[in-house]
């Protein structure tokens, strides 16, 4: 699978979303999250994320709490399939550090 990571939170660009031909991702009020067993692994949304957040798995450490919450909240959240406007200051938080501790949702 691939799995969105900490620099998606409140930038979510969506640019993912619109490249996804199996329509995995599940949006949240601060980030996306990728359904692990839905995501075919194509890895088209890698390269199309200004925030450079999605990963292969293979990328991510076995331990890493991300994969637990792509997982979790792909099934509390609703589907995504339409782009949408990202947030108005998406580019100031792009690299931001730590945002999941103050930001997560
Ligand atoms: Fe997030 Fe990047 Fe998609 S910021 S919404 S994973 S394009």
């Amino acid at each position: 699978t691939h799995v969105v990571t900490d620099n998606c939170i409140k930038c979510k660009y969506k640019d993912c979303v619109e490249v996804c031909p199996v329509d995995c991702f599940y949006v949240g009020e601060n980030m996306l999250v990728i359904h692990p067993d839905e995501c075919i692994d194509c890895g088209v949304c890698v390269p199309e994320c200004p925030a450079v957040a999605i990963f292969p798995d293979s990328d991510i450490p076995s331990e890493s709490h991300w994969f637990e919450l792509n997982r979790k909240f792909a099934g509390l959240w609703p589907n995504i399939t339409k782009k949408g406007e990202p947030p108005g200051d998406a580019d100031a938080w792009n690299g931001a550090p730590n945002k999941f501790a103050k930001h997560f949702s």
